[in-house]
C-alpha cells in the first residue's frame, strides 16, 4: 500500500454517528464510501443522493458481505459493534469501530484477537483525544510537566442528557449500559491517553439511574433510531475511585442527568508534585479551556494557553486510521487500549453491582 492507495469503505448506521464517518472519509482523496446500511429507509435514501453512495442496504450483514469493501465503519447500537467487527475483519476487512468497543470485555477481546489473528487494523472512534487542548497538554505533561501526577479528577456531568428515554441507549441489551457506557470512554481515554497509558488495577463504584426512573433528564434529540424501549434500564450516573498501577488515584464521575448547575461540563483536572491543569469543556466550548497551575517563587501562577479546538475530532481520527491502513505496518493497532477501556467500565459496573471493590 501506498499513501495514495484507494481504498473503499462501508459505513453502518444513518445516525450521528455513521453520518459523521461518511463525511470524514469523503474528505480524504483516494477514499470512496461506496456502501451504506441502516434501518431508516427514508435516511438512507437521503444519504445514499448527498454524498452520492451507491449500495444502500438495510442490514449489516449484506454489507459485510461486499468482497470490494477494504473498511468496515461500525456505528449502530453499541450491541452490535462486536458481531459486526467480528464478522467484517474475519472477512479480510479494516474496521473503524464507534465507543465502546463492546458492551463487555469479554467480546471485546475476542474483537482484538480477530483483528490480530486476520492481521487487519481495528481503530475505536477516541475523537475527544484529538481536541487541540487535550494535544497541547499532553506535550506540556511532557515537558516541562508538572511532577509526578498523584491524583486525577475526571468528569463527564449534564444536567438534561439522557440520549432518548424510549431508544436503544436506555435498553440493557442493545446499550450495555447508560451514562457510563456511553460517555465513560471518552473520559477515561483521555485521562488514560494523558497519563501515559497506565493499567487500572482497581475499581470501586456506586452507579444509579433514579432520574432515569423517575422521567427526568432526556436530552432533545430530535434524530433517535431504534425507538419503542420505553423502559429505562440502565444507569444515569456512576461515581468511582479507580487505582493505578504507577499509583496514581482517578476520582472518576460520568452522569446524564442530575439537577444540578453542570450542564455538558467536561472537565479533567490533574494534580502534579509541581503543578496541576485542568481542561474544563462546557458545552463543548472550543476556547479558554486549558489552565496550567504553578507555584513560581512563591506566587500562584495561572497560565491559560491560547488554543482553539477545531472540531470534536472523528476527521483527524478517522484520517489516522486510513494512514494506518495505508501504512500496511498494522501490528501494534489491534484495539488493545479499547480493550482496556472496556475492561475498567465492566469492574465499574461490576463493583457497583456487588457493593465493593474490584480488582482488574
Ligand atoms: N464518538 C462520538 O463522539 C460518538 C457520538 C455519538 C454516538 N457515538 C456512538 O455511535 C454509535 C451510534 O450512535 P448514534 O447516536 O449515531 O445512534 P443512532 O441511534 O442515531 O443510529 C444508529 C444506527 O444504527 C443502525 N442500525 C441498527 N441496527 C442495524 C442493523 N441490524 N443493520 C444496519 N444498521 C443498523 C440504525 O438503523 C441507525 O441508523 C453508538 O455506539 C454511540 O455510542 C459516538
Amino acid at each position: 500500500m501506498t499513501d495514495a492507495t484507494p481504498l473503499k469503505v462501508g459505513v453502518v448506521g444513518l445516525g450521528y454517528a455513521g453520518t459523521t464517518h461518511a463525511e470524514s472519509y469523503l474528505g480524504i482523496p483516494g477514499v470512496e464510501v461506496v456502501a451504506l446500511a441502516g434501518k431508516e429507509a427514508d435516511r438512507l435514501a437521503e444519504l445514499g443522493r448527498t454524498l452520492d453512495v451507491p449500495v444502500l442496504l438495510d442490514d449489516w450483514q449484506d454489507l459485510v458481505a461486499l468482497d470490494e469493501l477494504d473498511i468496515v465503519s461500525v456505528a449502530t447500537p453499541n450491541a452490535l459493534h462486536g458481531p459486526i467487527s467480528i464478522a467484517a475483519l474475519e472477512a479480510g476487512k479494516h474496521v473503524f469501530c464507534e465507543k465502546p468497543l463492546a458492551i463487555h470485555a469479554e467480546e471485546a477481546r475476542r474483537m482484538g484477537e480477530v483483528a490480530r489473528a486476520n492481521n487487519r487494523v481495528l481503530e475505536v472512534a477516541f475523537n475527544h483525544r484529538r481536541r487541540a487542548d487535550v494535544q497541547y497538554l499532553k506535550s506540556y505533561l511532557a515537558d516541562p510537566g508538572i511532577g509526578e501526577i498523584y491524583h486525577v479528577r475526571a468528569t463527564w456531568k449534564r444536567r438534561a442528557g439522557i440520549p432518548g428515554l424510549t431508544s436503544w441507549f436506555t435498553n440493557k441489551s442493545l446499550a450495555g449500559g447508560g451514562a457510563l457506557i456511553d460517555l465513560g470512554p471518552h473520559v477515561l481515554d483521555i485521562v488514560l491517553f494523558l497519563l501515559g497509558e497506565p493499567r487500572v488495577t482497581t475499581a470501586s463504584a456506586a452507579a444509579h439511574g433514579a432520574l432515569g426512573r423517575a422521567g427526568y433528564g432526556a436530552m432533545n434529540l430530535s434524530a433517535q433510531f431504534d425507538g419503542g424501549h420505553a423502559a429505562f434500564e440502565v444507569d444515569d450516573l456512576v461515581s468511582a475511585l479507580l487505582r493505578t498501577d504507577a499509583g496514581t488515584s482517578i476520582q472518576y464521575e460520568i452522569s446524564w442527568a442530575g439537577h444540578t448547575a453542570d450542564d455538558e461540563d467536561i472537565s479533567i483536572e490533574l494534580l502534579g508534585v509541581d503543578g496541576g491543569a485542568r481542561l474544563l469543556v462546557k458545552r463543548y466550548a472550543t476556547d479558554g479551556t486549558l489552565t496550567i497551575y504553578r507555584d513560581i517563587n512563591g506566587a500562584h501562577v495561572d497560565i491559560t494557553p491560547q488554543i482553539h479546538v477545531v472540531d470534536k475530532g472523528h476527521p483527524m481520527v478517522i484520517r489516522e486510521f486510513i494512514d494506518v491502513v495505508r501504512s500496511g505496518d498494522w501490528a501494534g493497532h489491534h484495539g488493545d487500549d479499547a480493550v482496556h477501556r472496556t475492561e475498567i467500565l465492566d469492574a465499574c459496573y461490576e463493583s457497583a453491582r456487588t457493593n465493593r471493590e474490584v480488582t482488574l
